[in-house]
Order: structure tokens, then C-alpha cells, then sequence
């Protein structure tokens, strides 16, 4: 770890313990940028959120160069079919878009840009209610998961817990500390933070 990469993590860190239970902010992926999954890594959309354990009021980001990509929030059955002919619930499309997990249930993305959902750019988030239950999956729910009859791409297909909440998964990577870091000033305030413990 980089003497800059260790600062954030402490930064992260302390931020985390002044806050107490403030709001996380997880940029999606851990990627470089919001995009078709790269080949060493074809599942990461499925396996990002089983990473982290999110809460009420939480937020995520997808950054992107906004010549290149954006976010539709879709319905269960555009995110199965990768449907983007119908109109998004949500579009976000300014390279640098944060959406606030502010209402409990499931929440469905993919790549605005033709084909990309198709090569594995979905993504789905379940949002807990505030005492940390999950909403019960609808049968929409349900079949947004269901294998595609023909088939789609490896790793496309996802499997539904029966409480609608995700388990640990042996390729899932671990949380960062920057990723528990609170909010955008926040971010803003490890930096800062960061360049002084240098
Ligand atoms: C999420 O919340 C932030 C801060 O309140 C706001 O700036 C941003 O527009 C919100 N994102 C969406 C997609 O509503």
C-alpha cells in the first residue's frame, strides 16, 4: 500500500469514528470507471454488493466518462432483457452521478450504451429498510434474475437468497476503508485530511 493509499485508509478510518453511523458512500465496482467488465474480471457487478453490507440512506457512484457511458435505473424486466428501448425510470449520464439509496427494495441498473448490458454492465442493490431487514423480493424481482432462455453471456445469471439478502461469496472482494468514507464532502475532507498526516 502507497504511503497516499495508507493516509486515506487512517483518513477513511477516523472519518468513520467521528461520523458514527453516517451515511457510506461506495463508488461501484471498485473500478477504474463504470464500464463493460474488464475480462479478469467478467462478474464483478454480480459480486460488488455482495461485498458490502449497505444501509438506509447509503449512496453509490458511478464514475464514467460521460462521452462514453451512463446509468439507466431500469425496471426488473429491463434489467433482465437489458431493454433499452423503453424509458429508463432514471437516467444519469454526467460522468460523475451519485444515487442515494433513500428508498428500500431493489434497485436495478445498467449501461445506457447499446450492447454493454448485454456484456455484463448490470448491476442490482438491495436497499434495507431502516432496522436493517430486506423488503421480501416481488415475483418481478424474482424473474429479473432468472437465467435468460438462450442464454446470455457467463455471469450474466444471478441467484436470488430466499430472505432477498445476499450471502458472502468466496470471489467477492473486501471492503475498502475508503469506501466507508461519509458523503462527498467527506471525501473532500480525507483528502484534505490525508495530504496533512503525509
Ligand atoms: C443524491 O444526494 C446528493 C446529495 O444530497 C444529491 O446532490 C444528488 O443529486 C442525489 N442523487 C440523485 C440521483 O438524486
Amino acid at each position: 500500500m502507497s504511503a497516499l493509499a495508507s493516509a486515506l485508509a487512517v483518513a477513511a478510518v477516523l472519518l468513520v469514528l467521528v461520523d458514527g453511523g453516517a451515511c457510506a458512500m461506495y463508488k461501484v465496482g471498485d473500478l477504474d470507471a463504470w464500464g463493460i467488465p474488464p475480462a479478469s474480471k467478467p462478474d464483478v457487478y454480480k459480486n460488488w454488493p455482495k461485498s458490502i453490507k449497505f444501509k438506509l440512506g447509503d449512496a453509490i457512484w458511478f464514475l464514467y466518462p460521460p462521452t462514453q457511458d451512463s446509468v439507466l435505473q431500469v425496471t426488473p424486466d429491463a434489467f433482465h432483457t437489458c431493454d433499452l428501448s423503453s424509458t429508463p425510470l432514471l437516467k444519469l449520464d454526467d460522468g460523475n452521478s451519485v444515487f442515494n439509496l433513500t428508498k428500500p427494495g431493489r434497485v436495478y441498473f445498467i449501461s445506457g450504451e447499446s450492447k454493454h448490458c448485454l456484456k455484463g454492465q448490470k448491476l442490482w442493490v438491495d436497499v434495507p429498510k431502516a432496522d436493517g431487514t430486506h423488503v421480501q423480493p416481488s415475483s418481478d424481482d424474482l424473474a429479473a434474475l432468472a437465467p435468460t432462455p438462450g442464454g446470455l453471456p457467463a455471469g450474466i445469471e444471478s441467484e436470488a437468497p430466499p430472505d432477498g439478502a445476499r450471502s458472502a461469496d468466496d470471489d467477492a472482494q473486501p471492503s475498502t476503508a475508503f469506501r466507508t468514507v461519509a458523503g462527498v464532502g467527506s471525501v473532500v475532507a480525507a483528502a484534505t485530511l490525508s495530504l496533512l498526516l503525509l
